[in-house]
């Protein structure tokens, strides 16, 4: 299985920005390990982070019939991006919203996201383990697939 995983603005700061929400390591060491949990189930995983709207537009339309599944932290975007949900729809790979943090213990406009609606769910609040667990997700062959958008 290949996955794609997508990770928006702000989110390459990781490490550095708001350690007591995000925690203490980099957006290089994510990546490390989102890569070494895929290769050690079996499958293979692509990082890409932006943090402009359009390039993360483009490395979602340029999963389709490349990737199995998206990852996606779309970062800001999640609480006011249509065009990234009309791009998740857009595509025929299936996609979770992951959140590092727990977007509803924060503020207001966190507790809402215009993209999880073209996703098959989405995972706050369990740190980078979340990527790990829309990983297993895929893996387990579980997928609904009446969920896909
Ligand atoms: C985030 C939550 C968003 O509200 C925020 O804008 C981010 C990171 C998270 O991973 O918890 O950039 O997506």
């Amino acid at each position: 299985m290949k996955f794609l995983i997508i990770n928006g603005p702000n989110l390459n700061m990781l490490g550095v920005r708001e350690p007591g929400v995000y925690g203490g390591e980099s957006y290089e060491q994510l990546c490390q390990r989102l890569k070494a949990y895929a290769a050690a189930h079996g499958a293979e995983a692509d990082c890409v982070q932006s943090n402009y709207e359009g390039a993360v537009i483009d490395a979602i339309h340029g999963a389709n019939g490349v990737y199995d599944a998206i990852i996606i932290n779309p970062g800001a975007f999640t609480h006011y991006s249509y065009a990234i949900l009309d791009a998740l729809k857009s595509v025929r790979v299936p996609a979770i919203e992951v959140h590092i943090s727990n977007v509803h213990q924060r503020e207001e406009f966190r507790h809402k996201s215009v993209t999880a609606a073209a996703c098959v769910g989405q995972i706050c609040g369990l740190g980078f383990y979340g990527y790990e667990a829309a990983m297993s997700y895929f893996l387990s062959g579980t997928l609904c697939r009446g969920a896909q958008i």
